[in-house]
């Protein structure tokens, strides 16, 4: 695996360090307001310990809304439809145009989010490189702002929104709903999953789950942050030691609890490995580890089943 990256600025380092500091406040606040809201407004005094789940997603809905969707200055959200300059582009942002530009054929979109992704993908439709695209979104707080950007990309005959987790049962279940047969070869040519295999609750299985949707010779696109490299024997993969520290503090801090299950300690590249094991491995496993000296260090890349 190669070390793309040149050592950051000073300041790119240590804003390396606090920007999930940011994340987590910012993360608590509406946690705080939708508890708040929850035992005030809606009377529901126990629904914070008892549907603590139901009061979680709510509010990283909230949270997730508030950080991928801009507004312009009365508040009103922007909802893009033109491709970014891709120099404008910064962090794991700039990691995602050229990823996404080799989707093809019938792609499963994880965990889309809020559909920031939705431009890349009306560039794909237009040059008719994925035919169907289903997003497996299983926040539903999050469905009015991803299906707005689906009509405003014109993907709407393209784009189908799946209510389920990446779990296989819940995905073959919904597909079965859209009229999809399911076969044991696989159905998916193509699997994105981008900042979200950090928050699936089992990733042995759901990797192990999505790399069996995939049809031999598909790929899957990944851009997932993951746990900084560092190590006391051998630190071979240029990871930094305070930035690893700080993963663990964050981590003790209520990361997981506030920011929708995401674990910043995740070895998604080992998960990822695994899974295609009892195949003797991917055709090719092409993967690049980013931003090693910070808290939110990357793997991203192209990884293909075998026929
Ligand atoms: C950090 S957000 C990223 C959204 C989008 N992929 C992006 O990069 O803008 C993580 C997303 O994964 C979704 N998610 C969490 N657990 C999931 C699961 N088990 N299966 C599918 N999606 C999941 C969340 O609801 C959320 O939309």
């Amino acid at each position: 695996m190669d070390i793309v990256d040149p050592p950051p600025s000073f300041s790119e380092y240590v804003l390396g360090l606090v920007q999930p500091a940011v994340l987590l406040a910012w993360s608590f606040k509406h946690y705080a307001v939708v508890v708040s809201e929850t035992i005030f407004l809606r009377g529901q005094i126990l629904a914070p310990i008892f549907r603590s789940r139901q009061v979680r997603d709510e509010a990283f809905g909230r949270f997730w809304i508030n950080f991928s969707v801009a507004r312009d200055e009365k508040g009103t959200p922007i909802v893009d439809k033109d491709v970014p300059d891709p120099s404008t582009l910064r962090g794991s942002s700039a990691l995602i145009p050229d990823i996404l530009s080799k989707a093809r054929g019938v792609v499963l979109d994880v965990g889309p989010g809020s559909g920031t992704q939705m431009p890349y993908f009306a560039d794909l439709a237009t040059k008719e490189k994925a035919s169907t695209i289903y997003g497996a979104e299983p926040c539903v707080g999050l469905h009015t702002e991803l299906r707005q950007r689906i009509l405003a990309n014109g993907l709407d005959s393209k784009y189908h929104i799946l209510s389920a987790a990446a779990d296989k049962t819940q995905l073959v279940d919904a597909l079965r709903r859209e009229g999809v047969q399911f076969n044991d070869e696989g159905i998916f040519d193509t699997i994105v999953c981008i900042r979200v295999l950090c928050s699936v609750p089992n990733p042995a299985q759901t990797i192990s789950d999505l790399y069996s949707l995939l049809q031999p010779g598909g790929q899957m696109l990944i851009v997932e942050h993951v746990i900084n490299p560092f190590s006391l024997f051998g630190n071979r993969k240029g990871g930094n030691f305070l930035a690893r520290v700080m993963q663990t503090v964050y981590t003790m801090l209520g990361w997981r609890f506030f920011i929708g299950d995401c674990d910043l300690l995740r070895d998604t590249e080992t998960y990822l490995r695994n899974a295609a094991e009892r195949d003797g491995g991917w055709k090719s496993f092409d993967l690049e580890t980013r931003f090693t000296w910070s808290t939110l260090p990357y793997i991203s890349g192209v990884l293909v089943k075998r026929n």
